[in-house]
């Protein structure tokens, strides 16, 4: 049976902590299942959902991932650990062609459109005017999918950490991660251990926006 959020998106929003301790409690794998779905229903540019998870959840993984990750404690109590990637090769053409077929398969796809991203996403990574690197970009989007990730568990009363202190080149040895797979963060997923860190505040909405140009005042 499909797991059911157990609070609100406004709750789960509000009351969701970067948790730096677990119980050693297991996520019943309906509720993974469908945090998983939920999370990869995230956004992507030309629909490339270039996110891959790597699902950690031996414990011996665990602590070779800890190891990576400056030992941080979380890392090892959490009863899952998604190590979570961006695939560069989304630009290439028997991937674009996947996704092609998938639209076709949800019934969204028509032949303009595809010969259109055929022909658009290569260029777009050729030239990429709208990134530095190919690695912002992979960057950029497995983020928003992280991002899902964690308020879906929130909802279903999942914690979590996204982190980011972790050594790239570590990971990528010691989980087998190709070449072409940036690492973006390590997300541990469980059941928090009380107390969490004090909450630190959010700037207010005036202190982080502009009005219409950068350097004016927006008021709300
Ligand atoms: C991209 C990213 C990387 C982070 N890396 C770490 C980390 O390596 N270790 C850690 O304990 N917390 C890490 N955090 C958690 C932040 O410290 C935490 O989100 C922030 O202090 C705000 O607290 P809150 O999430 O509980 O509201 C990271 C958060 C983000 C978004």
């Amino acid at each position: 049976m499909e797991a059911q959020p157990i609070i609100s998106l406004k709750e789960a929003i509000e009351e969701r902590r970067a948790a730096r301790s677990f119980r050693p409690d297991p996520i019943p794998e309906e509720v993974l299942s469908e945090i998983l779905r939920l999370g990869v229903r995230a956004p992507s540019g030309y629909n490339l959902q270039p996110w891959r998870l790597i699902v950690v959840q031996e414990q011996e993984n665990k602590e070779k991932l800890k190891a990576c990750a400056f030992n941080q404690r979380q890392v090892s109590e959490a009863p899952v650990v998604l190590i979570c990637c961006g695939d560069r090769l989304v630009s290439q053409p028997e991937y674009i062609e996947s996704v092609i077929k998938l639209g076709e398969q949800a019934g969204a796809m028509n032949e303009a459109y595809a010969q259109f991203i055929r022909e658009q996403v290569p260029v777009l990574f050729e030239y990429h005017p709208c990134f530095e690197s190919v690695e912002a970009w992979t960057n950029r989007h497995t983020m928003i999918a992280v991002a899902h990730i964690m308020i879906a568990a929130k909802s279903f009363g999942v914690d979590s950490c996204p982190m980011e202190g972790f050594v790239t080149a570590q990971v990528k040895e010691a989980f087998k991660i190709p070449e072409h797979l940036d690492v973006c963060c390590l997300l541990p997923l469980g059941y928090a251990d009380e107390p969490f860190k004090l909450y630190g505040g959010r700037f207010n909405i005036e202190q982080i926006s502009y009005s219409e140009t950068y350097g004016q005042n927006f008021t709300i």
